[in-house]
This record gives C-alpha cells, structure tokens and sequence, in this order.
C-alpha cells in the first residue's frame, strides 16, 4: 500500500468523530504509534525504487504531520469540552449558606484560635508578624541573648540539644521564641514592632508543663519606647484578649538575661471557687514575662543601644489558652484526643476579628 488522499481523508474523519480522549487516543495509536498504519507505510518505503522512495517518503511525511496536527487539535477540543462539561457539573452556589456540620468538618485548635486572637490584637495596635526556626543555633537561642556559655541561666531552659557530631556549632530545639528578636533585629533597621508565634520546647512534663508548648514574643524598638509603653500595651492586650474592662495587671521585678530592668506580669484573679476567674478576687497569676531589651541584645543585632531603647515580652500561648477557655490539664493539649477536640475546638467559622469579636 502506497500514500493516497483517500487513506489521509479517512483518518482525519475518525479524529473529527472521535467522542472522548481514549478513542481519540486509540486512533492515534493505531495510525502513528510504533506498528500502527502509517509507520508501516514508512517502513514498506525501503522496497520501492529510489525515485519513488524519495516521492513517497515526502507524501508520507506531510501526511503523518497532518494527522498528528489533527490530532493535537482534537485533543484541545475535547480538553476544552471536558472541562466545560466538568465546570457546569460543579458548579456551587455560593450564595447557599454555609453547612455548619461540625463532626464533619473538624475543629480548630483552641492553640491555633488563640494565636490567631494575639495576632489580631497585636495586628490592630500595628505589630508585624516575624518567625523563625524551631531548631535555633546555641548563637540565637542563648549568646546573642546575653546568655554565654556557663551562664546559670542555661540551666533555666532544660534544653534539648541536638545531636551535633558533625556540626561546629550546637543546634538546639529552642527554648523560647525571644531567638527571633535578634534574628529579625539583624535583618533590617529600627523602629521595630514585631510579635512572633511560636513552638517552643523544654525538657519539662506536668500539669503544667508540656515539652513543647507555644509562645508569642512581642518586641518594640525604637528610640523612645520606655517602660510605661510596655505597661499600657500589656494592659492593653489582655483587656481585649479576655474581653474585660476591669483586668488589672501587676508588673513584678524579675531576672532574664536579656531583659534590664526584667519583670514577671501578672494578672488579678479569683481561685477561691471551683473555677479561676479573671479581673475579680485578690490573688496573682504569672502570665508573661517582659521587661527593657538590655543593650547587650541590641549590640548583637547590631543597633547602637545609645540611640535605641525598647520593650520585649513572651507570652505563653497554651497558659493563655488555658485560663480563657477553662481547661484544666496542658497535657490534654497535645494528646490528640478527637473527643478532647470536639469538646474545646472551635468551629472553623469562627475567626477572631475584633469589630465581630475574639470568640463566639
Ligand atoms: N523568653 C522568656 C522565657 O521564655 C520570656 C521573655 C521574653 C522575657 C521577652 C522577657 C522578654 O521565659
């Protein structure tokens, strides 16, 4: 069998008909694949003359670029049918309301609603979000802290450090996220106002301790930011975090490292019922840590401490977690329990906004 007009014809009438993509795919194999028509015609090329050879060699050619044109087009078509087909299928009206079928749909962590309540507080008063890495170098967790090697303060942290063989530095899980003050410090220049969530991680387990746990670092450089400002922001922060008008906060001498002067904050609170209340009664509750970046941080981020001052703060995510929505054991946070979830998560609608409120 030579070339002809009739065998071109034929063929491009099956792609034209051809319904779906296999049949389309059938045909391309059948024509053009390996033992498929016209690679046989190619092959019979070798038995004829070499003036017929070199005519129909070229038929063959324009032939087989016509079809495999034909193909390529009939392939976009039916891609394009397909996909109008598909897009009429699912369809979705939007305007239906939203099925709240909670055991369907999962929960959200109170951890994460509760970092996405900080970040919106802190978001309103104009903090920027800056993150950093879980595993940290002994650098950014501790030296650049004002924290040496051999400082009694290490021995606050139970640390996990990290198998460190073939590395010069110590990596370590950090133990705070006040590593992220110097590393964002370092990257650009002052004013600074920044919060940064977190994992963080300590050798520690009970009730209230849990070897990983959450933190937010709150930090505010500039030239004038004193301590009053960090007073008025904490104050300020928790009144909208545990939506009360009457909390009342006490700042508490303290010692870190990297801190001078240093504070603990606590909040006033009521433990004389079954549950800890919030903003009553006349006990004291630790919820922060916080006090005046000490100019040895800021010469490590390379800010002259002669020009510039300012305010750091970390805050425990998980204690705040605890006390707002009244669950007894950090434990239970991290067990995976589907149940514990159900219980305490929150429905995936409810985003904390300010103008709609943190909770629901
Ligand atoms: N990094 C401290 C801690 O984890 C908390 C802190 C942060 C204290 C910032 C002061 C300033 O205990």
């Amino acid at each position: 069998m030579t070339y002809s007009e009739t065998l071109e014809e034929e063929i491009l009438k099956k792609i034209s008909q051809a319904e779906d993509q296999d049949s389309l795919e059938e045909i391309r194999i059948a024509e053009l694949g390996k033992k498929g028509k016209i690679s046989l015609l190619m092959k019979d090329l070798s038995k004829l003359s070499p003036e017929d050879r070199k005519e129909q060699g070229s038929k063959l050619n324009i032939l087989k670029k016509n079809i495999s044109n034909a193909i390529s087009s009939k392939k976009n078509e039916l891609t394009n049918i397909e996909l109008e087909k598909r897009l009429l299928e699912e369809k979705i009206d939007i305007t239906l309301p939203v099925q709240v079928n909670q055991s369907k749909h999962g929960k959200i962590h109170p951890v994460s609603q509760v970092l996405d309540e900080i970040s919106e507080i802190f978001g309103s008063l104009g903090y920027k979000i800056s993150e950093g890495p879980d595993i940290e170098t002994e650098h950014y967790n501790f030296n650049a802290l004002n924290i040496p090697e051999y400082h009694p303060a290490r021995q606050m942290h139970d640390t996990f450090y990290l198998n460190n063989d073939n590395t010069e530095e110590k990596h370590v899980l950090r133990t705070h996220t006040s590593p992220v003050q110097v590393r964002t410090m370092e990257k650009d220049k002052p004013p600074f106002k920044f919060i940064s969530p977190g994992r963080t991680y300590r050798c520690d387990s009970d009730q209230t301790h849990t070897p990983m746990f959450h933190q937010i670092e709150g930090l505010v450089v500039d030239e004038e930011t004193h301590l009053g400002h960090l007073k008025w922001t904490l104050e300020t922060f928790f009144k909208s975090f545990f939506e009360l008008d009457n909390i009342e906060i006490q700042l508490r001498p303290s010692y870190f490292p990297f801190t001078e002067p240093s504070l603990e904050v606590d909040v006033l609170c009521d433990r004389s019922g079954s549950v800890l209340k919030i903003g009553e009664g006349s006990d004291w509750l630790e919820v922060a840590g916080a006090g005046m970046v000490h100019p040895e941080v800021l010469k490590s981020s390379n800010i002259d401490p002669n020009k510039y001052q300012g305010f750091a703060f970390g805050l425990g995510v998980d204690r705040l977690a605890q006390l707002k929505y009244g669950i007894p054991d950090l434990r239970t946070f991290f067990n995976g329990d589907i149940r514990w979830l159900n219980h305490y998560g929150f429905s995936f609608l409810d985003i904390p906004t300010l103008s709609r409120g943190l909770k629901k």
